[in-house]
C-alpha cells in the first residue's frame, strides 16, 4: 500500500513538472531545465471543460430481488442484489453509482432519484410483484424527467428490456421464447446508416464490421421480442426503433438492441457489461475487441448522463453512494456457471454487496 502511494506520487510529480516546464513532451534521455512559464503553472492553457456538461454524474441502479446465488448467501425475502459488473461498467466510464433498493418505500427511492443523472436496469429473472412495480415507477420517472426538459438517460439490459416491453405494450405476455442462454452472438444492424445518435455512433467502422461478423457480444436469455412482434404492437413500434437483431441457437431472430425515438433510452437484450467484467461462463467474449465493446457502450451511457441538468448536493450523494455498502466476494462456488448472473447483495438494514469477480 505504502509502496503504491509512493509510486503514484512520483508519477504525478514528474508529469506535472514535465507539463509545466515545456509545451512538448520529455523524450527518453532528456531533462527539463527551463523555468516554469506562468501560463503552465496557473493552468491557463488547459481548455476549460464544456460548461453545458456535468462532470460528476451519478447513475441509479435498481437492485434485483434475491441474493443472486440461489439462496447460498441469503434466503431472506428482504435481500436484493446488484451484480458488481454493472457497477464497474458505470464507474469505468467516469460515473458513480447510487443503488436504488427496489423494496424500500417509494418515497425513499424517489429521494434517491433526485440525486442521479440517469438510471440502469440490470438483467435478472424477476418479472412481477414489487420489483415490476418499482421498475415501472422508475421508468415513468425517467419519462417525466425528460418531458420536463432534462436529458436523463436510461439503459435497460436483458431483463430490463423485457420489462420495458411489457410495461410499454401493457401486455404481460408480449415476450416470446428464444434459445439464447449462455450464447455469444453477433449483432446485425437494422440500418447501419442510421446509427448516428445511437449507442453505436462512436464505434469505429472496423469494430462495427466485426460486431456483425464475429460473436463478440454475450446473450443469456430465454425470452425476447421478435421484430415482427414489435411491429405488430403500436405502442412498442411507436416507442422503439430497432438498432440490431441477433439470432438464437435455432435461427430465430430477436431484437438485440433498441432505442427510444423520443427519449435517451437504450435497451439491450445482450450484456454489454459482461465482456470486461464477468468470468462465470467460458463463453463470455474477452478479446480486446469484446472489451472495447463494453468500454464504448459504457462511455456512451455516461456521455448521455453528463448532459443531465441535475446538480445534486454533494453530501447527499456521498451519503447514498454504493461505497457505503461493503461488497462480498461470491464467485467461488461455481453456481454462477449455470445462471450467468452474479450478485452484489443488499439485505434491508444489512449493508453488504457481493462482488462477482
Ligand atoms: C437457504 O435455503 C437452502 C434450502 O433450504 C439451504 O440449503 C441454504 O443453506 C440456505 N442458505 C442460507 C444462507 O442459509
Ligand atoms: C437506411 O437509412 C438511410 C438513412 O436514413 C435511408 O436513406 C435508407 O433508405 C435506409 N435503408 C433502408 C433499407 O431502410
Amino acid at each position: 500500500m505504502w509502496r503504491f502511494h509512493c509510486v503514484s506520487l512520483l508519477v504525478a510529480f514528474s508529469i506535472s513538472t514535465a507539463a509545466a516546464a515545456r509545451k512538448d513532451i520529455l523524450l527518453p534521455g532528456e531533462e527539463w531545465a527551463e523555468e516554469l512559464p506562468h501560463d503552465f503553472i496557473s493552468g491557463e492553457s488547459c481548455p476549460s471543460p464544456d460548461p453545458a456538461l456535468y462532470y460528476q454524474p451519478v447513475i441509479g441502479i435498481v437492485t434485483h430481488p434475491g441474493d443472486g446465488a440461489t439462496g447460498r448467501l441469503s434466503n431472506s425475502t428482504d435481500t436484493s442484489n446488484i451484480p458488481a459488473s454493472y457497477v464497474k461498467f458505470v464507474e469505468s466510464a467516469g460515473a458513480r453509482v447510487i443503488p436504488l433498493i427496489y423494496n424500500e418505500p417509494w418515497d425513499v427511492i424517489s429521494e434517491k432519484l433526485e440525486l442521479v443523472n440517469g438510471v440502469l436496469f440490470t438483467g435478472g429473472w424477476a418479472n412481477e410483484g414489487l420489483y415490476f412495480e418499482t421498475i415501472k415507477k422508475v421508468f415513468e420517472f425517467t419519462l417525466a424527467r425528460n418531458d420536463a426538459g432534462d436529458h436523463f438517460p436510461l439503459f435497460a439490459i436483458c431483463l430490463g428490456f423485457e420489462l420495458l416491453s411489457m410495461i410499454i405494450s401493457q401486455d404481460h405476455d408480449i415476450l416470446e421464447h428464444f434459445m439464447a442462454q449462455n450464447q455469444a452472438s453477433t449483432l446485425q444492424f437494422a440500418n447501419i446508416s442510421e446509427i448516428q445518435g445511437s449507442v453505436f455512433e462512436r464505434f469505429p467502422s472496423e469494430l462495427l464490421r466485426k460486431l456483425s461478423a464475429e460473436c463478440i457480444v454475450m446473450q443469456n436469455h430465454r425470452e425476447g421480442l421478435s421484430p415482427r412482434r414489435l411491429q405488430a404492437n403500436d405502442a412498442l413500434s411507436s416507442f422503439f426503433k430497432i438498432l440490431t437483431t441477433s439470432t438464437d441457437e435455432i435461427n430465430e431472430v430477436y431484437i438485440s438492441t433498441a432505442q427510444a425515438y423520443k427519449y435517451p433510452i437504450t435497451c439491450f437484450q445482450w450484456h454489454p457489461e459482461k465482456n470486461a467484467f464477468e468470468w462465470g461462463s467460458s463463453l463470455i467474449p474477452h478479446s480486446e475487441d469484446a472489451v472495447r465493446v463494453t468500454q464504448l457502450v459504457a462511455n456512451y451511457f455516461i456521455s448521455e448522463a453528463r448532459k443531465s441538468l441535475n446538480r445534486p448536493p454533494a453530501q447527499k450523494v456521498r451519503d447514498n453512494l454504493i461505497y457505503n455498502y461493503s461488497p462480498t466476494y461470491g464467485g467461488k462456488a461455481g453456481l454462477y456457471l449455470q445462471t450467468g448472473h452474479w450478485p452484489w447483495l443488499f439485505t434491508h438494514g444489512v449493508r453488504h454487496l457481493l462482488w462477482n469477480i
